[in-house]
């Protein structure tokens, strides 16, 4: 290296290192004036020498904006969400939930972090350096906002910060939540009204600034970041539980939250503190909604694994919110897109938490019941965070006599059908799979941006479309173009706009098979779920003739996701929807992966055992299928290959007996062409 390029080396490395201590430590080592001098420094060199400018550069976090919006970016594991808890029992309930699936007196330690209320990140770094950084989106593909991220001081652009720190791992995926705290949102709020322009709050505004097209305005929004999870993690030393992983994040020069992280031993005293910690909550200098708690050893989340799209092995709990009191006026029944039928309340308008409320859910028959809600009740209601407003109980104190008990009817509000319930299942459902309001709602999600995203088409086109007799089944969406003239006959539906939503509809044909999975409104079935049954099944067609008892094989999936799925497929409209579906011209793809098999691995199959260094038996699982071959639970004359990690046990020396080649997941990857050169 030339003098000139080590001197620059060099102070981008101290420069680098002087934004942690200021922006993650908040404990500066040297005078604003002087990191400007070492900045402009930087800066004058680099005007001189552009070759010498590198991606970590500090003078680089404000790039230029991406010309056509944000692409997407597939996680490489699903971003889970979580549980909630709001008392001690729930707490409680939830230990004795997986202690119930861990062998007896297992020594289960916990970790409790602050739930912050900003927006997940997922950030990746390849040998040291940040390379794409995206948001949650549904969990399975967010958004590549790589340039925005990067305005954020406190993110690293290179790690390790400190060159005594380890070296960084050849490949990093982690997950952070990117925040404004209060005092910035303050500051922040007061510039803006003084302009007349107005924000409601951090995380909002966060938001916002985050997903703005031109890096140039997030940098200008005081936006910072908490990293508290390891997704991926090629290289670097053994780590075993989360408590080494936020240690081992923060050597590297994550910012990670530590003043309020506490490792337990025992169960009770994490009780206490999630109790106690509320008095802390509103004295942070960030918006935190709760405590996220997390098992401890990585081994037993592995064991203990997930139901749907939430972890067995943490939860979230948080605290009750303010509660406000108003009449009830009516209770009214809404049809859902699987059938279900939710009671909910219809209110004298009242304000909580400056947004005003008239209507809140009631859940469930059972919850009117129980709690005794009567119409013309004075009620509690409660609203937290950006959960729908919910009746909490009745003041019966305040009755005058004349309040009217309610009960779910017979029959469905919008259709007339029959209402049916399941034993062991709270909820009601109108089994008419004709009722016109189940499918204004099964429309309205086919085409929302959670399934297939065609823009232009929201609740108020389902709505109409229906009404109209244009739409009968999910299938006619695709069938709407033949009443085009009908269409430019309506108020409001100029050429243009009826073209463009013809071409949006058409367009949303190549959509992957997994939104169209998601959009088809089987019970139980949200994008985390139809995600692991593609991934097991290969193609939807193929899932429609899986018997449930395969499907309960899935790790994640249950018996009662199986049933829904196989009862669907056995339902003859369905069964009438999908092949029109398929006849119309969706192509329901799946990932590229999956669509060009691997030669490599195409109609091998494999065995897994042990602890694999950084995939989960479930990711591994997903990238043998994704590359065309198959994964069984026993070793035999059959296996082509045993994927085996640390501690493989008996299938290790079976594997060895029946000279089946084994693999670790260093080979596995180089196979695949997934190692690094
Ligand atoms: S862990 C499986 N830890 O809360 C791991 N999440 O539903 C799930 N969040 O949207 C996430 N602080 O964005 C975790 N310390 C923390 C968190 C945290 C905030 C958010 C996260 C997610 C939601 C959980």
């Amino acid at each position: 290296m030339s003098e000139l390029a080590e001197r620059v080396a060099r102070l981008r490395q101290r420069i680098n290192y002087h934004a942690y201590r200021y922006y993650v430590l908040s404990d500066p080592e040297i005078s604003d004036a002087e990191y400007d001098i070492l900045f402009n420094e930087l800066k004058r060199l680099e005007a001189q020498h552009p070759e010498l400018i590198t991606p970590d550069s500090p003078t680089q976090r404000t790039g230029t904006a991406p010309a056509e919006g944000f692409t997407k970016v597939t996680h490489p594991a699903p971003m889970l969400s979580l549980a909630n808890a709001t008392s001690p029992e729930d707490l409680r309930a939830w230990e004795q939930r997986f202690r119930k699936l861990l062998p007896p007196d297992t020594p289960v330690s916990t970790v409790v972090e602050p739930k912050i209320d900003g927006l997940t990140v997922v950030l990746h770094y390849h040998n040291g350096l940040f390379t794409l950084g995206a948001t949650r989106g549904d969990g399975i593909t967010g958004e590549d906002i790589t340039a925005n991220l990067r305005t954020i001081r406190s993110l690293p652009l290179r790690i390790p910060i400190h060159p005594d720190a380890p070296a960084a791992p050849r490949h990093l995926v982690v997950r952070g939540e990117a925040f404004m705290s209060k005092a910035d949102f303050a500051a922040f709020q007061a510039e803006q009204a003084a302009l007349g322009r107005h924000y409601v709050n951090p995380r909002n505004t966060a938001a916002g600034a985050l997903r703005n097209l031109d890096p140039t305005v997030t940098a200008s929004r005081p936006l910072d970041l908490w990293v508290y999870q390891i997704v991926v993690r090629e290289g670097g030393p053994e780590i075993d539980d989360q408590w080494s992983a936020l240690q081992y994040l923060r050597q590297l020069g994550f910012p990670v939250q530590h003043t309020q992280n506490r490792l337990f031993h025992d169960f009770a005293a994490l009780v206490q503190y999630c109790q106690d910690w509320q008095s802390q909550k509103d004295s942070l200098p960030y918006e935190a909604d709760g405590l996220v708690i997390k098992i401890n050893s990585f081994a037993l989340q592995e064991h203990l694994g997930y139901v749907g799209k939430d972890p067995r092995w943490a939860i979230a709990y948080k605290y009750p919110t303010p509660e406000v009191s108003t009449r009830l006026l009516d209770i009214v029944v809404e049809v859902g897109r699987t059938g279900v039928l939710t009671p909910r309340a219809d209110l004298e308008p009242v304000t909580v938490g400056g947004v005003t409320i008239s209507s809140a859910t009631l859940h469930n028959a059972d919850y009117v019941a129980e709690k005794d809600i009567r119409i013309g009740d004075t009620v509690v209601i409660r609203r937290a965070g950006d959960v729908i407003p919910r009746v909490e109980r009745a003041l019966p104190e305040l009755r005058h006599g004349d309040e009217q008990p309610w009960q779910m009817p017979a029959t469905c509000p919008a259709c007339g059908g029959a209402v049916v319930r399941y034993e062991g299942e709270v909820a009601a459902y109108c089994e008419n799979s004709a009722c016109p309001a189940q499918l204004v709602r099964r429309v309205e999600f086919f085409v929302s941006r959670q399934a297939m995203d065609i823009a232009g088409f929201g609740a108020r086109q389902a709505e109409l479309f229906v009404q109209q007799g244009f739409i009968r089944e999910i299938a006619d969406i695709y069938t709407l173009h033949s009443h085009r003239q009908q269409l430019l006959d309506m108020k409001g539906y100029a050429e243009k706009k009826v073209d463009k939503l013809l071409q949006a509809i058409e367009d949303s044909k190549a959509q992957p098979a997994v939104r169209v999975l998601t959009g088809l409104s089987i019970r139980f079935v949200g994008a985390a779920v139809a995600e692991l049954l593609l991934a097991h099944c290969g193609s939807i067609t193929a899932l429609a003739t899986t018997d449930p008892q395969t499907l309960e094989q899935i790790e994640g999936i249950g018996p009662r996701i199986a049933a829904s799925v196989h009862t669907w497929f056995s339902e003859v409209d369905n069964q009438r929807t999908f092949a029109r579906l398929q006849q119309l011209g969706l192509t329901m793809a799946l990932p590229a992966a999956a669509a060009a098999p691997n030669p490599a691995l195409a109609g091998t199959s494999f065995v897994l055992t042990g602890t694999l260094p950084t995939w989960s038996r479930q990711q591994a699982t997903e990238i043998i299928k994704a590359h065309g071959g198959k994964v069984t639970n026993a070793v035999s004359g059959k296996t082509d290959y045993l994927l085996a990690g640390d501690k493989p046990g008996s299938k290790f020396t079976k594997a060895q007996q029946l000279d089946v080649s084994i693999l670790s997941e260093a080979d596995l990857r180089q196979m695949l062409g997934l190692e690094e050169a």
